[in-house]
């Protein structure tokens, strides 16, 4: 589906408004208040659809001041988050590039979600690990402050090390289940050579302890998964660095497909995949490729400010002027 309309029609809005609708939460912002109209006390997102052969509805309400409700076929949901396990949504927005260009936590979340949504009787893992270094980073304080005694911090540290072990392994299988696909997606976009990796060792106890005064003086776990990056080469190059705009771009864009592979492949999950803006740096060789690897997966909503834009024709064309979206038959 090709979404067309001029710069602050709407477009982006629309596809946020999706996201929210079946994930519960913003691609773009954590404040649910920035996504209410402004003079407005509450937003509501309605989706109708299907999902194989039945139909599905959602009700997303968001208010200024009340806490986020949604409700799934009629029946409320006991939290938005759920949302998430019921229907996978992969999306791509310009802001996205942060994952090539920004810091290693930025890499970091985006395979713990991914993670949660590729092996997920494993997505509490990266929750779990960090509530324990939470846990620990407090006994940690608790005990420099002379409030607790040094043993204190021992069972957060038996945590660490256990949900440690079984992120590092979690993500080391994530990775190599996207990394391949990666490579094949960057390859057939232009950038050739493209690597992810995820090289790393979870602590074991003995390491913790021997770095016990130092963790104690500042009050933190100074190793661990926590602190991990997963490096984007293409090469020997780290895109991070010395990756051009739209070299950065299709890194993005190979993850997102390679995702949206080992979700059918490994899950029988066809994505909602919500494509932002992601045509304006691609040449036409290469938005053709794109097209052809988008066929092969559920629905995908890509916006534009241009028509012609894409090389093989939409099975629907939505024109947003602002306020409106309208069908173009
Ligand atoms: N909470 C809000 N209340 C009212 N208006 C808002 C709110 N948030 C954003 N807007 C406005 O909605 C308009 C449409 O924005 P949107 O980002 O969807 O445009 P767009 O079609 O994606 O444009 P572009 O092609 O430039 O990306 C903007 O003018 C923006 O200021
Ligand atoms: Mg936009």
């Amino acid at each position: 589906m090709l979404v067309v309309g001029a710069n602050g029609a709407g477009k982006t809005n629309l596809l946020e408004s999706l996201h929210v609708g079946t994930q519960g939460f913003s691609p773009r912002t954590r404040m649910d208040a920035q996504l209410v109209r402004t003079g407005a006390d509450r937003s509501r997102i309605s989706l109708q659809g299907h999902r194989g052969p039945t139909g599905t509805t959602i009700d997303v309400t968001l208010g200024r001041r009340d806490a986020k409700q949604a409700d799934l076929n009629g029946a409320r949901l006991k939290s938005v988050e759920q949302l998430r396990r019921e229907i996978t949504t992969l999306v791509f927005t310009p802001d996205r590039l942060a994952l090539v260009k920004g810091a290693p936590a930025v890499r970091r979340a985006y395979l713990d979600r991914s993670l949660a949504r590729i092996l997920p009787t494993r997505a509490a893992l990266p929750i779990e690990y960090l509530t324990a270094i939470g846990q620990r980073n407090a006994a940690l304080r608790r005990i420099a402050a002379g409030l607790s005694g040094r043993d204190a911090a021992d069972p957060w540290t038996g945590k660490v090390v256990e949900y440690g072990d079984a992120l590092v392994q979690a993500r080391r299988e994530a990775v190599a289940l996207l990394g391949p696909l990666f490579t094949e997606r960057a390859n057939e976009l232009g950038l050739l050579d493209a690597r992810i990796s995820y090289e790393s060792d979870a602590p074991t106890r003995a390491q913790l302890d021997a770095r016990f005064d130092r963790d104690l003086e500042r009050g933190l776990t100074g190793l661990g998964p926590h602190l991990d990056d997963m490096p984007i080469n293409a090469d020997t190059r780290d895109l991070r660095t010395f990756g051009s705009q739209g070299e950065q771009r299709i890194a993005v864009l190979s993850l997102l497909l390679a995702e949206a592979e080992v979700l059918r492949d490994r899950r029988g999950v066809l994505p909602l995949i919500l494509l932002d803006d992601v045509l304006s740096e691609l040449d036409g060789s290469r938005r053709a490729h794109l097209a052809l690897r988008l066929a092969e997966f559920g629905q995908t909503v890509v916006t534009s400010t241009d028509a012609v834009t894409l090389p093989t024709a939409p099975a629907q064309l939505l024109e947003v002027t602002p306020g409106r979206v309208r069908e173009v038959v």
